[in-house]
């Protein structure tokens, strides 16, 4: 491809230079057209517009193709870790044995919380929904670490990212025990990541808690498959709060408020209620009726980049099996799901919109067969893409062009008029 497009205005002609990136589409560079031109781009929902340059995670939605860091996501959900998927998704490279070593020691010594967050929570109604507690409780924690929001100093940077890692399950889990009305339940150093958050949620003080490997890896897997996905709503939500140079904390806040939306994150929990209001198989038509009328969306379904199946959602389903098969639970939602899945796949609606199931569809059987409530899935997924904020909000704080974001506007409002007093409106 040429390095530069040209584009020509009536009698005037613009060059935009063409900036090349390893894979993907490249991207032609307009930062310099509006002061040449006069004119803004336009492009509200991003559809076309590169918002910063990433090394960190790759996608091509037509071939259904995700990557992190280089590695496709099918190879890292069956070979490798939560932790160690962190690791690379902030360090660029896989952590060799020491490297590994003292990162996990790091991430599991920061996973307590300061003694006064019980009284915080206790200040949050009983029936809060568990997003609302982790949108305050997050955003509270620079309350709790001021020792390490300097954004200008790299070791306190590092500090808040393990901070937010590691405390991140402490409060998901909170969240979740509030909820339910049971005691709170400490980390234990001796776990790894994804049992110590299992046993956060699920032990009770009435009897020993006894952990089951297929659904601590499920568990590990399902933060693997949520733990980045390039420049979403939540990942820019962030990006553009720090870009003010806000604090982490702040900005992690920021993009769970983001997440939470049903178009976003909140997709999951709305995925699960949806199957539940269908029930049984054959009452599917009838609701593929109403979403070809535009009543409802089929949640769980259909991706502004993914226009191919989503890969997480290929891994999704194959997690969702091995655990329904572990607990022995014959849930009659999974045979509604497999089934909408099949009509829509063949269904010209859903072919011709190129509507394919994502990693939503198949998480909320999963985590409900797990014992999650459907109020604690987007929690899972905050919990999870933690990591893939904090990595990319590094990455833009990193980068020496960074400017504080600041989109213009096509205005479309009045034009300049004299204020009227009260009486001779
Ligand atoms: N059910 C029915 N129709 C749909 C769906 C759906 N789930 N998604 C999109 N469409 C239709 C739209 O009505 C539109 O039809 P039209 O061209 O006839 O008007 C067409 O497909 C294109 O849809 P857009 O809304 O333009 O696609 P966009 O990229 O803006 O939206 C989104 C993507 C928000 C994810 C959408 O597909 C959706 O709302 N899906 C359901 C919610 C969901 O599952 N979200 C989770 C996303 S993944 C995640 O966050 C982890």
């Amino acid at each position: 491809m040429a390095d530069k497009a040209t584009l020509t205005i009536g009698d005037q002609s613009f060059d935009l230079p063409i900036l090349k990136g390893t894979t993907g589409p490249d991207v032609m560079d307009v930062r310099k057209f509006y002061a040449d031109s006069d004119l803004f781009t336009f492009d509200p929902g991003f559809t076309s517009t590169a918002s910063c340059e990433s090394k960190i995670t790759f996608i091509d939605g037509d071939a259904g193709i995700l990557l992190h860091r280089g590695y496709p996501i099918d190879q890292l959900v069956e070979k490798s870790s939560f932790l160690e998927v962190c690791y690379l998704l902030l360090h660029g490279e896989l952590p060799n044995a020491a490297e590994f070593e003292t990162f996990d020691h790091n991430i599991t010594y920061h996973t307590m919380l300061h003694a006064q967050f019980d009284r915080f929570f206790e200040g949050f109604r009983r029936d809060a929904h568990p997003m609302a507690i982790m949108t305050g409780a997050v955003g509270a924690l620079s309350a709790f670490y001021a020792d390490s929001i300097n954004v200008d100093d790299p070791r306190e940077r590092e500090i808040s990212a393990h901070r937010l890692i590691a405390k991140m399950p402490t409060i998901a889990a909170r969240a979740f025990k509030y909820h339910m009305g049971q005691p709170f339940v400490s980390p234990r150093n001796n776990l790894s990541y994804s049992e110590n958050f299992l046993r956060m949620c699920f032990a009770v003080p009435a009897e020993d808690w006894v952990p089951n490997p297929i659904l601590t890896r499920a568990m590990d897997r399902i933060f693997i498959l949520h733990a980045d996905h390039e420049q979403n709503a939540s990942t820019s939500t962030v990006r553009l709060a720090g870009s003010s140079g806000a604090h982490p904390f702040a900005c992690i806040a920021a993009g769970i408020a983001c997440l939470w939306g049903p178009s976003h994150g909140g997709a999951n929990q709305e995925a699960l209620e949806m199957l539940e209001e269908i029930g049984t198989v054959d009452k599917i038509p009838e609701f593929i009726e109403g979403v070809k009328a535009r009543k409802y969306k089929l949640m769980g379904f259909g991706h502004r980049v993914y226009k191919n199946f989503d890969p997480r959602a290929t891994a999704m389903q194959k997690t969702c099996h091995e655990v329904l098969g572990e607990l022995g639970i014959n849930d009659p939602l999974l045979e509604v799901a497999m089934e909408l899945e099949k009509i829509a796949l063949s269904d010209p609606y859903f072919i011709e919109r190129k509507l394919y199931p994502n990693i939503d569809f198949y998480s909320g059987i999963t985590l409900r067969a797990m014992g999650f409530p459907s109020k604690m899935f987007t929690v899972l997924f905050a919990l999870a893409r933690t990591v893939g904020w904090i990595s990319q909000w590094k990455e833009m704080f990193e980068d020496p062009a960074r400017k504080i974001g600041r989109p213009r506007q096509l205005y479309t409002g009045a034009t300049q008029r004299d204020y009227a007093p009260i009486d001779k409106r």
